[in-house]
């Protein structure tokens, strides 16, 4: 049976800064930011946009009501919870009007869950093939305002179906993946913001990825050839474009060329998105498929997912005929088309602006945010969320 994406969106707030101003406020070289870290504009999340609302808001962009009735598992991969016991997943059954005969759970390992989803979804197609999965992936990157990590901050959230006989990516088979324990990137439950040893970490995915390259084609006797495009885990884009760099490095001039441009474009929306997180790998996955003129159905697609901690996996994908009649490129255009840009301060006052935590009663003004799905505050402890638009 194929299993695989049936469906995919993505969301990013309505606000962001300029990494060029922001450069210049920090006293860095603004090439830096935008060559040497390959990041241009950084997502900022307003105090009525949390993991949830950014969730809600991608789902919503892409499911009918005819997906919602065969959607019986709502898989949240996250890193930026809410709740140390209840899953961000009941929240958007919830908002989004989901059957009440559905699995709904919440993922975690850094950067890495939401590919732990896909995984899950695909077993659940292969036993349930009639049912569909929705999996989310919503983060809000912190590092804090003066830290290394502070330009590869971002915010948004990637949705996706997984169905049988799916329209855009068939899932194959063989995936590697792979597990080690190591403290280079982490977020301690009393800290609002992650703390990273930032060269380990670098090291840590470009060995993960390569070694983990290494052992799906050793395992599935195929090498640079067969990949008509790599992805990557996107924290910030010299990232994935390092690791490519590395594994490109013995291969003839045609693999070299074919990957390198096909990255170049995978890379576009996480330039102007910022670090996503768990959605990173997913939203560079839409910014091939939306803005690629090259690819064409029967391409195989391999992804690089990488979760600091650290856990990784590489899998492959093919793409669909009449794929690129299910995206959503004309939304995503106009959304990223309509936000706007804060000054260095403006972000630097909503970063600081600290919810009141532990208050039983609280509101957040949701006046200036167009997203349909916005969080209003808090009442007796319980977070409150409306759909608006
Ligand atoms: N023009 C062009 N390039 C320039 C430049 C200029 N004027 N000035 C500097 N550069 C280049 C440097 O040469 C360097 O390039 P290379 O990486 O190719 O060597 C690049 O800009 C970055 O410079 P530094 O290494 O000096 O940057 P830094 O010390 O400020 O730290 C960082 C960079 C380690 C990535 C830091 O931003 C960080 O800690 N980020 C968070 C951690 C992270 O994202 N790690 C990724 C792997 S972990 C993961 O994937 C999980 C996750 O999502 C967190």
């Amino acid at each position: 049976m194929n299993i695989g994406i049936d469906k995919i969106g993505f969301f990013a707030p309505h606000l962001y800064v300029e990494t060029e101003d922001l450069a210049i406020k920090r006293g860095v070289e603004p090439e830096k930011f935008t060559i040497g870290i390959g990041q241009e504009k950084m997502a900022v999340a307003p105090a009525s946009q949390d993991a949830v609302t950014l969730a809600a808001n991608a789902a919503a962009s892409i499911l009918t009501e005819e997906d919602k009735q065969a959607i019986d598992y709502v898989i949240f991969a996250t890193e930026t919870g809410v709740d140390h016991s209840k899953a961000a997943s009941t929240y958007i059954h919830d908002l989004l009007g989901l059957p009440p005969y559905t699995r709904a759970v919440e993922m975690k390992q850094a950067c890495y869950s939401a590919t732990a989803g896909l995984q899950a979804a695909r077993g659940h197609i292969a036993l349930n093939p009639d049912s569909k999965v929705l999996v989310v992936a919503s983060d809000i990157s912190r590092y804090g305002l003066n830290t290394a990590g502070e330009i590869t901050q971002g915010a948004g959230a990637v949705a996706f179906v997984v169905a049988k006989d799916p329209k855009i990516l068939s899932i194959e088979p063989t995936s590697v993946y792979k597990t080690e324990e190591a403290m280079d990137f982490w977020r301690p439950l009393y800290s609002e913001t992650a703390f990273v040893q930032g060269k380990f970490s670098v090291d840590q995915y470009i060995n993960f990825f390569l070694d983990l390259l290494d052992r799906y084609n050793e395992k599935t006797n195929r090498s640079l050839k067969d990949f008509d495009a790599l992805l990557f885990h996107l924290p910030y884009t010299k990232m994935g474009l390092k690791a490519l760099r590395k594994s490109v490095e013995a291969a003839d001039t045609e693999d070299q060329e074919r990957l390198l441009s096909g990255f170049d474009i995978s890379k576009y929306y996480n330039a102007i998105v910022g670090n996503i997180y768990t959605g990173s790998l997913y939203l560079s996955l839409v910014s091939l498929l939306e803005n690629s003129q090259t690819l064409k159905a029967g391409d195989r697609i391999g992804l690089f997912s990488y979760g600091s901690g650290s856990v990784g996996e590489f899998f492959t994908g093919v793409l669909v005929p009449g794929y690129e009649k299910h995206l959503n490129t004309d939304y995503h255009t106009a959304m990223l088309k309509k936000r706007t840009a804060l000054s260095v301060e403006e972000y630097e006052q909503i970063f600081e602006e600290k919810l009141p935590v532990g208050e039983k009663d609280y509101t957040v003004d949701t006046t200036k945010d167009p997203a349909p799905f916005v969080f209003t505050g808090v009442t007796e402890h319980m977070r409150q969320y409306k759909r608006q638009a």
